[in-house]
């Protein structure tokens, strides 16, 4: 037996006992007569000592032992005279009797402790160090755990875990796909699947009902923060539901997550249009933890004589609590802040409102302070607050105030980590217009049912008629992150070729791309609906984090490079001629 216990398992209740304990050497402390060494593994630390008056011998080959070597020790459970608060096992420590160097290691290039001086790439291409730090490793153990809570839940819930393909087909909407050359076909290809989606809806024409995959998907889109180009998704659909169904089954599955890892009873979610959540906040993913919720002051700021209200089509603001104090340049510097490309504001209008009830701004020029203070009643500022304000062109202005919400947000310690703010955005319009392609996309995916209510619509040619058609659609929000997002689906051949119309297909090119689906939809296809949760992005924000690396085990970097098996990379000659692909290096 190579251990009788892990490295978290003994305590005072065990003195006397004798152990064998297996794992990496942490630290080891030299102090002359006695040797301490903390012995590692996924559980946690024991501390085991060698004593020089007990056996000079194995002290001494102790004294030798590097960082990361495994080891394997026998020893008695024994009191320590000095416990240590802070660790499972620190009221007690291992007298070594016996010790053997199971293997050696070379000093590895960074630190594996908490705060570790590694870079990021440094610890991507030693991924494998990296993943003993136990700030990443009890992040992939909630991963862990969070995908048992789900199969627990769905399954409880009476849903199949099926498997659907990776080998699949290229499809012009979404993100760009990932292709995989055949040799059997040459010159075709196969795509990655961007998700499983039209797989789960045949799956309801089979008649499966309740469908559930924790399931890779693939997209070759830039890379943020919290997007990587292979991600998990909690994939699932369901038939004979209406939109209510699949929120309550989610919302209750959300729930079950955070009762069974954190402890936490969430209250019932609130609900959001889609055109509210642009008209409050400027986002269809609001923040909920704090409110500064937008003022439209178009009516009042415009026609006083100030150019650049007067020529904008919308004049929004923010209430920014406690901030009249702001000096000059915090001001300056936020004006700069707003100014950046990735903002793209071309400046910013303050209004402070002074402890002392008097009213002092960036437009003092064109406005009475009468005119200052309806401003500031209608974003319901108090004496000590500041109002920021930004205009332009309505969409845009909302975008650019948005993320400044969210900038003060932080600023103000306001996006609190252990506070969670669920949210359902619901009533999705069905169509985007893309400006530079000028034609329109699907909001969410081209599968979306419009509202009944909105069909006629359909039939318009008028751009603004299209733009108003709502869908069926609905995202899961937590914290200003997209959880999830589904929809109802047009579960009608007619309709469903209707809707291709209106995203530019033509009648063969939607045969040719979605032939199968629609074929499937002529043998009797059930109504049906869905979501998916990005189970990345459900790790990272339930833990505060921004980054949803940590939470995947062998990530990508920013240029989606995978730093520790260096892909991607070149393949030999031989396999791109058995593919039937010539390479011609520009
Ligand atoms: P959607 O495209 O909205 O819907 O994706 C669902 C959720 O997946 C997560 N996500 C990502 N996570 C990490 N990296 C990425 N690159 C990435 N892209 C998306 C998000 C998102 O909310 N088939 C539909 C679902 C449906 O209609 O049932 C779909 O894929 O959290």
């Amino acid at each position: 037996m190579y251990r009788t216990h892990t490295c978290n398992e003994l305590r005072l209740s065990d003195i006397d006992k004798t152990v064998t304990l297996a794992g990496w050497v942490a630290v080891s402390r030299d102090l002359g007569g006695l040797t301490f060494v903390d012995l590692r593994d996924r559980y946690g630390i024991t501390q085991l000592v060698f004593d020089m008056d007990d056996n000079a011998e194995l002290c001494t080959r102790a004294r030798s032992l590097g960082r990361e070597f495994v080891i394997q020790a026998t020893g008695e459970v024994r009191e320590r005279a000095s416990k240590n608060p802070n660790r499972d096992t620190g009221d007690i420590e291992i007298r070594v009797t016996e010790f053997k160097v199971l293997n050696t290691a070379k000093t590895p290039p960074f630190t594996i402790q908490d705060e570790t001086d590694g870079g990021d790439d440094l610890r991507m291409k030693y991924r494998y160090l990296d993943l003993r730090r136990n700030a990443v490793q009890k992040n992939l153990v909630f991963r862990s755990n969070l995908a048992i809570e789900t199969r627990k839940y769905l399954a409880g819930e009476g849903f199949l875990e099926v498997e659907t393909p990776n080998l699949i087909k290229s499809t012009p909407e979404g993100a760009r796909d990932f292709v995989v050359p055949s040799r059997m076909n040459k010159g075709q290809f196969y795509a990655l699947p961007q998700s499983p989606q039209t797989f789960k809806q045949i799956l309801m024409v089979a008649g499966f009902d309740k469908y559930f995959q924790i399931v890779k998907c693939f997209r070759d889109e830039d890379l943020r923060a919290d997007r990587q180009p292979e991600f998990t998704q909690i994939d699932c659909e369901m038939s004979f539901v209406h939109q209510e169904d699949i929120l309550r089954t989610f919302e209750g599955l959300t729930k079950h997550l955070f009762r069974t890892t954190f402890g936490i009873e969430l209250p019932e979610f609130p609900r959001m249009t889609y055109d509210e959540a642009m008209r409050r906040f400027g986002s269809d993913k609001p923040d909920l933890r704090f409110g500064m919720e937008f003022a439209d002051l178009s009516d009042v700021a415009k026609g006083k004589g100030f150019p650049v209200f007067d020529s904008a089509e919308a004049v929004l603001g923010i209430c920014a609590p406690g901030c009249a104090e702001y000096s000059r340049k915090q001001i300056d510097e936020l004006t700069e802040w707003v100014k950046r490309p990735q903002i793209g504001a071309k400046g910013l209008v303050y209004v402070k409102y002074e402890a002392d009830g008097s009213v002092k701004s960036s437009v003092d020029k064109f406005y009475s302070a009468d005119d200052l203070k309806g401003w500031l009643d209608r974003c319901g500022a108090q004496p000590g607050d500041m109002l920021l304000l930004l205009c332009g062109d309505d969409e845009k202005t909302r975008k650019q105030l948005s993320e400044l919400r969210l900038e003060m947000g932080a600023r103000l310690g306001l996006r609190k980590p252990g506070d969670f703010k669920p949210l359902w955005v619901v009533d999705f319009p069905l169509l985007e217009w893309d400006e530079e392609e000028g034609r329109f996309f699907a909001m969410h995916h081209p599968f979306t049912s419009p509202k009944p209510a909105d069909i006629p619509k359909m039939e318009s040619d008028d751009r603004a008629t299209l733009k108003g058609i709502r869908a069926d659609a609905y995202d899961l929000v937590l914290n200003g992150v997209e959880i999830g997002g589904g929809s109802i689906r047009i579960h009608d051949r007619d309709l469903q070729s209707r809707n291709f119309r209106l995203l530019g297909f033509t009648p063969e090119e939607a045969e040719a791309q979605f032939g199968f689906l629609l074929g499937a939809f002529e043998y009797g296809a059930p109504p049906h609906g869905g979501i998916a949760f990005g189970f990345d992005r459900l790790c990272a924000v339930m833990n505060g984090a921004n980054s949803i690396r940590d939470f995947i085990a062998f990530p990508k970097n920013n240029q989606g490079r995978d730093m520790m098996i260096d892909a991607p990379d070149a393949i030999k000659l031989k396999q791109l001629e058995e593919l039937g692909i010539r390479v011609v290096v520009s």
